[in-house]
């Protein structure tokens, strides 16, 4: 009763916030253990064959221009949702447009963003200010999730404490027990705060990454089809082992070179003693919190020779071999803070854009804009809009 007024009033920032701490990604880290991925990656598997084989049949335009945009945040959410709470969403006839309408993003509060790129110590006291105003937009996500914890519980209390559900986030959670108490379950309030943070972290990153992967291959129609003969080879050779999609070279370095050319803005540290950097020739004193921006790092063409250029080469071998150590640490680094979904976003994305490519062709449009903010630096939220023109190739099989 307390946790869902709790939730109910509270917004979505500091809903955010007070589960970002170090605790929260223990419990995260849960979900992604290696004997988790195997399921992961039959439920992406399922959704995308499933997402593409209705998309061709209901929804595809006749003049094959489509706003990449809504297919990207359609595919992730739908992965996503088969991922946390595949029964419980449709048990309760929850909606998918309201669900990726309120799902948390960057994207739908650019001035909380703006701030914390430019005065990060400002960032806390906007939320607390502005708190309310920006956690409505994420209501029916927060009630939703709100919904399917309950319903859960009520379902397990009436089976005696057996879920008859295969292992989804949400069975996770509920197991989830404390290290140092081990009766000690997750509230409400702390499920829905990690689905919070779980869903922030990962859906537009991988929206973004897909449509931003669209669209190069559409400019560079060789690379697309490198791409499309290596998942045609791979197809062809007879084996039971899913992941082997994972360790496809070419299609690891389109999505490495995507990760490069469109990264997330930036992550900090704090020193914990004073660090002379010899190349600056400056001491950042012990305390200080520093900024690391990933585009600056990544668009320097001390690091990546022409570096606006889309060339997944840089990312094969013997390339690849050559690269200046944590020049490039696109799902960050270090013991402390690191990216807890690293695995999760590997999979959902390699599949994702494999299933892409056989389906489609990709090619620019009369309408394609370059979806860039500046002349050469990528918007780093999710672009408005996108067009581009999805042909459909032969024999295909779903
Ligand atoms: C394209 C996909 C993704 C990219 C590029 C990405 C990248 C990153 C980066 C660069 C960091 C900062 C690491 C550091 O400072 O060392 C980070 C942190 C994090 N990521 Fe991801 N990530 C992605 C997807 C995901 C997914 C799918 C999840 C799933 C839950 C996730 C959860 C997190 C969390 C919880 C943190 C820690 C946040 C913090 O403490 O500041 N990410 N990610």
């Amino acid at each position: 009763m307390r946790d869902s007024y709790v939730i109910k009033h509270m917004t979505d920032y500091r809903l955010y916030m007070s589960v970002h701490n170090k605790y929260s990604m223990v419990v995260l880290a849960q979900l992604f253990r290696p004997e988790n991925m195997k399921l992961i990656e039959k439920s992406t598997e399922t959704v995308c064959r499933q997402f593409m084989a209705n998309y061709v049949d209901h929804h595809l335009p006749a003049d094959g221009i489509v706003n990449v945009r809504h297919v990207m945040q359609e595919l992730v959410m739908k992965i996503m949702i088969q991922c946390s709470f595949p029964t419980s969403f449709s048990e309760l006839n929850l909606s998918i447009d309201q669900f990726i309408e309120s799902a948390p993003q960057i994207d739908k509060n650019r001035r909380l963003l703006l701030t914390s790129v430019l005065i990060p110590r400002l960032t806390e006291y906007m939320i607390a200010a502005y708190g309310k105003v920006f956690g409505k937009k994420q209501q029916y996500f927060i009630d939703s999730i709100t919904k399917m914890v309950g319903h859960r519980r009520r379902q397990l209390i009436d089976n005696n404490g057996f879920a008859d559900k295969s292992k989804d986030f949400l069975q996770l959670f509920l197991d989830y027990r404390h290290n140092k108490a081990a009766d000690k379950e997750l509230t409400d309030y702390e499920i829905v705060s990690l689905f919070y943070v779980c869903y922030l972290s990962s859906y537009e990153p991988m929206c973004l990454m897909l449509m931003m992967a669209v669209y190069e291959l559409a400019m560079k129609p060789l690379v697309q089809s490198r791409l499309y003969d290596e998942l045609i080879a791979a197809d062809m050779l007879v084996t039971n082992d899913d992941s082997s999609i994972l360790e496809l070279p070419f299609l690891n370095a389109v999505l490495m070179e995507i990760l490069r050319k469109y990264p997330l803005p930036l992550t900090n540290r704090r020193a914990k003693e004073d660090v002379f950097l010899p190349d600056a020739g400056v001491t950042v004193p012990k305390g200080v919190d520093v900024e690391l921006s990933f585009i600056s790092l990544y668009h320097n063409s001390r690091y990546f020779t022409d570096p606006y250029d889309f060339n997944p080469d840089r990312f094969m071998a013997p390339a690849v071999d050559n690269q200046t150590q944590h020049s490039f640490i696109p799902f960050g680094c270090g013991q402390v803070v690191y990216c807890v979904g690293e695995r999760f976003a590997k999979v959902v994305l390699k599949h994702a854009l494999a299933k892409l490519i056989k389906t489609f062709e990709f090619k620019v449009a009369d309408s394609t804009e370059i979806p860039f903010i500046f002349n050469r630096c990528p918007d780093i939220l999710l672009p408005k809009s996108l067009n581009l023109g999805f042909k459909l190739r032969e024999n295909i099989k779903f």
